[in-house]
């Protein structure tokens, strides 16, 4: 490819409200937390940036809420270099807001308030329409409401454009909706909870993957954190393996995995060259604090490439 590959994001937007502490309070009892820090954040803004950061032209289809969030969230989309054309402050509701709480060891826990994001309607990306048929590729997660994510689907379907879909937070889904999908992309919790098969072992997460490839999709890819990812089509299940590195907070690593992974993809790397290159960009995001602020440039992530291989 030539030019700069094209990502169109459908999805949310919050700000994250990050605690780390090493210990939670009991009912009606007071703690103190270590340190706070507040960001930009939400899993389809997090893709989005992480896509812009690698080198794509990005557009964001999302909604905002009428608070100070709001046009902050669309300055920062403008100023990472993200189209936000299509992101729109909603009356009467607040914007997407997730209280974090990071552990010592760097797990995370994460409450989301969907807000206006539970306001992105099908007549929000028929709005959106010429941008979303120009794209290389179409990326969603489940912020949004799911009628909205599989219209998405159907339309990205029809115009023959590739599409990602990370199903997290983990919800129940009408798996026929999501036939002919490109890519399902969740994390073990999320393929446990979505099909009832145990992923605790490796060999479990590819049976889970099989069985998600029997509704029709055509490529599932469990993302397993420390332990790399699992990529099966109906062909083959491969496991691709981790890179090690020193974690201090794991928030938004998923979301460094999948905006990446939509960008070497549409670069015309192999999908376990894009998956083993996306682990790596994942891993990276763990080193540092905090979601989108974590998330490496292309040259500082291709010069860590460089001195891994
Ligand atoms: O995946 C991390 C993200 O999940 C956070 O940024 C938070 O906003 C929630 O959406």
């Amino acid at each position: 490819m030539t030019r700069k590959p094209r990502i169109a994001v459908v999805g949310s937007a919050n700000i994250d409200l990050t605690t780390f502490t090493s210990e939670f309070p009991k009912p009606g009892e007071t703690i103190f937390g270590q340190k706070f820090d507040l960001g930009f954040g939400g899993k389809g803004a997090n893709q989005a940036v992480a896509a812009r950061l690698c080198g794509a032209d990005v557009f964001m289809v999302a909604r905002v809420g009428s608070d100070l969030f709001g046009p902050a969230t669309i300055e920062n989309f403008r100023q990472q270099g993200i189209d936000a054309t299509h992101v729109k402050q909603v009356k009467g509701l607040s914007s997407g807001v997730a209280p974090i709480f990071v552990e010592p060891n760097g797990q995370n826990r994460i409450l989301v308030v969907k807000g206006a994001n539970d306001s992105l309607s099908p007549a929000d990306v028929d709005e959106a329409a010429e941008v979303l048929r120009a794209a290389d590729c179409i990326v969603l997660q489940f912020e949004i409401p799911l009628e909205t994510v599989y219209y998405t689907v159907a339309f990205a379907r029809k115009h023959g454009i590739r599409c990602i879909l990370n199903p997290a937070p983990a919800q129940p889904v009408n798996l026929a909706a999501l036939e002919g999908l490109d890519y399902f992309v969740p994390n073990e919790h999320e393929a446990e909870a979505i099909t009832g098969v145990s992923v605790e072992a490796l060999e479990e997460a590819k049976q889970c993957a099989q069985t998600l490839l029997t509704s029709g999709i055509r490529r599932v890819i469990i993302t397993l954190g420390a332990n790399g990812s699992v990529l099966a089509s109906r062909e083959q299940t491969i496991h691709v393996p981790p890179f090690r590195v020193n974690t201090i907070d794991s928030t938004g690593a998923g979301d460094a995995f999948i905006g990446s992974f939509a960008v070497f993809l549409a670069e015309g790397l192999s999908e376990d060259e894009a998956v083993g290159r996306a682990n790596l960009y994942a891993a990276l995001s763990t080193t540092g604090v905090g979601t989108q602020k974590s998330f490496y440039t292309r040259d500082r992530f291709d010069r860590e490439c460089a001195a891994r291989s």
